[in-house]
């Protein structure tokens, strides 16, 4: 393994549940160690192993488990037209791997609501960020466009919570998880770029050569709002788990 440590902590491993492992340990010393944790979720298929990580050793330990109700959760984004109930939600998701498991209080659990007033969801979700405080930790996917949450590559990038149009790269890598590729809505609602660099700490989890090209891009030293992820630059505290050694390429 390789820690590198410049702005940006690298932790590269080939074995990706060691990766796992120890973004977890991230996650579970911030739910050790701090009175009212607030996280921030990313949903997709990357952190699925990781938060498999958080439910199973939280299972294991009795007052870990406890722990989970006082933290407040936020998520990243949700689809727009897709109810909770829906299969491919992100509400879905979260209920389905995470918070099923842990003694959470749902109304602590914020996802952003793809359904109804698309406005009104988007400045509650920002009231309840105020409210709660942004996250202490964020765990971040990210996307082959360099895209993290929905801020898909653009002229100018948003601040807070908004409606977005998705990429077509974005619609194509996630239809894996729809009957069709058509079926994958066009818009999402999302945190905004903001929401997410005022998070104290952020762990982005990157798998596979698919993704090397967009860490790449996001670290070269340039920022620039084609490339979302590059802001990361700007934040204190990005820890990187991947399995990509990218460093021959940056240098
Ligand atoms: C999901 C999200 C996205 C994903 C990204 C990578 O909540 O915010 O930015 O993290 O699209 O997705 P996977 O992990 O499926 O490759």
């Amino acid at each position: 393994m390789t820690i590198r440590r410049q702005r940006v902590e690298w932790v590269v491993a080939a074995d990706r549940s060691h990766l796992h492992e120890l973004a977890a340990n991230v996650i579970l010393d911030v739910l050790r160690n701090t009175e009212r944790p607030v996280f921030g979720f990313a949903t997709g298929g990357t952190p699925l192993g990781l938060y498999e990580q958080l439910v199973r050793r939280s299972l294991e330990n009795p007052r870990l488990l406890t722990r989970w109700q006082d933290v407040t959760g936020f998520n990243l984004d949700e689809y727009v037209g897709l109810s909770p109930e829906h299969p491919q939600s992100y509400h879905h998701y979260m209920w389905r791997y995470v918070y099923r498991y842990l003694p959470v209080r749902p109304d602590r659990m914020f996802i952003p609501k793809g359904i109804g007033n698309l406005e009104d969801n988007c400045r509650s979700y920002d009231e309840s960020l105020m409210k709660y405080g942004w996250p202490d930790v964020q765990i971040l996917g990210i996307g082959k466009n360099g895209h993290i949450g929905f801020n898909e590559p653009a002229r100018r990038l948003a601040m807070n919570t908004h409606v977005t149009r998705l990429s077509e790269s974005t619609r194509l890598a996630n239809a894996r998880f729809f009957p069709s590729a058509r079926d994958v809505p066009e818009q999402a609602i999302t945190m905004g770029m903001a929401g997410i660099l005022r998070a104290k700490q952020i762990v982005l989890l990157a798998f596979g050569e698919a993704k090397r090209d967009a860490l790449i891009r996001a670290f070269s030293g340039w920022l620039g709002t084609d490339v979302p992820a590059s802001l990361l630059q700007l934040h204190p505290h990005v820890t990187v788990f991947t399995d990509q050694d990218i460093f021959g390429d940056l240098s």
